[in-house]
Order: C-alpha cells, then sequence, then structure tokens
C-alpha cells in the first residue's frame, strides 16, 4: 500500500460534531477511491467519533505526547489514540513547533513513542520564509529530516507506509501561496536523501507528502511531480467537495 498516493486531511483546531457530516461524505469519496489512501486528522474530540463510523479512510491525531501516561495536564498520549480507533498520528507541524516550542528532539521523541504504541506516524518539516530567502531552505530541511524522524531501530520491524514525511514550507501554509512545482520537486529529492541516508533500504517505505496550500486546482500538479508521495491538506479538507476533488487528483481510477 505504501505505492498509493497518501492523502491526508488535517483538520488543526477546527471541527465540532457537527462537522463529521462532512468527513462522512470524505468517507464515501474515499471509497470511490481505493487506490488512493486517505485520512483525516481531526481534533482530539472527534477521533473517536469519526474512527468508529468512517471505515474508508484512517483516522490520526495531530499531536501526542513522548510518556505513555502520567501527570501532564491536557495531554493525550499515543496510546489513548490508538484506543480510541486512531492509526496514525501527524507530530512536528510547524504550528507545534512555532505555538509549543517543540524541537527536533521532542518530535523525534513523539514519533518513537506514536511507533511504540503501533500507530502510523507522519513527521511534519519545512522551512520560514525568512530561512528560504537566505537560501537555507535545503539545509534546514534536511537538518529537520536528520534530526526529526524516529530511529532506524525504532523502525526496522515496521511494514512500508508507516512512517511518512510530510514538507510543508512554513509560508506556504494557510496562505494560498503553493510552493513552486520544480522547488517542492528538489525539496522532496533532498528529503529523499537524508531518509535513504537514515534508513537504507527501508527508506523506500517512507513516502514523502507536500503539503501548503494544496487545493482542489493545484492538486493534480503537485501530485503528479517526481516524488511526491501525497498531501497534508489543512483547509481544503474541511469541506467533502474540494477535498474530494483533491483525492480524484491524485491520479487513480474511480469505482462505482
Ligand atoms: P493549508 O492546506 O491550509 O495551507 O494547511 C497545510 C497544513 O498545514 C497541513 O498540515
Amino acid at each position: 500500500m505504501s505505492s498509493a498516493p497518501y492523502i491526508v486531511g488535517n483538520w488543526k483546531m477546527n471541527g465540532t460534531r457537527a462537522l463529521l457530516a462532512e468527513a462522512r461524505a470524505i468517507n464515501r469519496a474515499a471509497a470511490r477511491y481505493p487506490g488512493v489512501q486517505v485520512a483525516l486528522a481531526p481534533p482530539f474530540t472527534l477521533v473517536q467519533s469519526l474512527a468508529d463510523e468512517a471505515q474508508a479512510i484512517g483516522v490520526g491525531g495531530q499531536d501526542c505526547h513522548v510518556q505513555p501516561k502520567g501527570a501532564h495536564t491536557g495531554d493525550i498520549s499515543a496510546p489513548m489514540l490508538a484506543d480510541c480507533g486512531a492509526s496514525f498520528v501527524i507530530v512536528g507541524h510547524s504550528e507545534r513547533r512555532k505555538d509549543h516550542g517543540e524541537d527536533d528532539a521532542l518530535v523525534k521523541a513523539k514519533a518513537e513513542a506514536a511507533i511504540e504504541a503501533g500507530l502510523g506516524v507522519i513527521v511534519c518539516v519545512g522551512e520560514t520564509l525568512e530561512e528560504r530567502d537566505a537560501g537555507q531552505a535545503e539545509a534546514v530541511v534536511s537538518q529537520q529530516v536528520d534530526n526529526s524522524l524516529p530511529a532506524l531501530e525504532a523502525i526496522a520491524d515496521l511494514p512500508a507506509g508507516k512512517v511518512s514525511v510530510a514538507y510543508e514550507p512554513v509560508w506556504a501554509i494557510g496562505t494560498g501561496r503553493v510552493a513552486e512545482v520544480a522547488d517542492v520537486v528538489a525539496m522532496h529529492k533532498a528529503i529523499r536523501t537524508r531518509i535513504e541516508a537514515a534508513y537504507g533500504e527501508k527508506a523506500a517505505g517512507v513516502r514523502i507528502l507536500y503539503g501548503g496550500s494544496v487545493n482542489a486546482e493545484n492538486a493534480a500538479a503537485l501530485l503528479a511531480a517526481e516524488g511526491v508521495g501525497g498531501a497534508l491538506v489543512g483547509g481544503a479538507s474541511l469541506a467533502a467537495e474540494s477535498f474530494a476533488a483533491i483525492i480524484a487528483a491524485a491520479g487513480t481510477e474511480p469505482v462505482d
């Protein structure tokens, strides 16, 4: 399954139970595209409801704590996510790195905690506009990959497809300013090189997703680009109409 395009919606801090109707519609759309692996990461409050009723999509969390349990008020652990039906978790999103001061070492520990709990993991990386303008984008992202990915020993026994990297340039998130396809291809190539250095032949099972203002209009070009294994979608994943169009843009045949 790991070579299937992986289309993941990150709902961020959006969605009350009323939005489950959109998730149901997304589930129906995903069922028509068995060649695409579709997932949603709703807020924690909706994980269980969604996991209970959406059979054609994976359901995941947007963060987890490094510890399985304990005195950490307000936090959610990876085993808790697994317990309510999540199959994966996003770690190291730039909004968490910024809002909560998360560094690469913490992101790596979270990724390893997720794997320990049996979850798949999407590790996010991406440069800021200042870093890109300074010509530092590739160096910054390479360093994030080197230091945020779970250790080889942690993933050695995992099947392909359980670990993904999401390249999300910070300046492209929620701005409507999507990265140029050529820049995405170049960065995905650089990331692939770092993953291969870390994982050797296991690297083949790691997909690299692009994220940042992906929408129904630009998805086909991004998803067809070399080295792009899927998309991590924010705003456009909140409505079934736009998210279904992105799933359809992954280029596999629908079934009726
Ligand atoms: P937008 O698609 O809203 O730009 O968000 C991207 C993102 O951060 C997904 O994790």
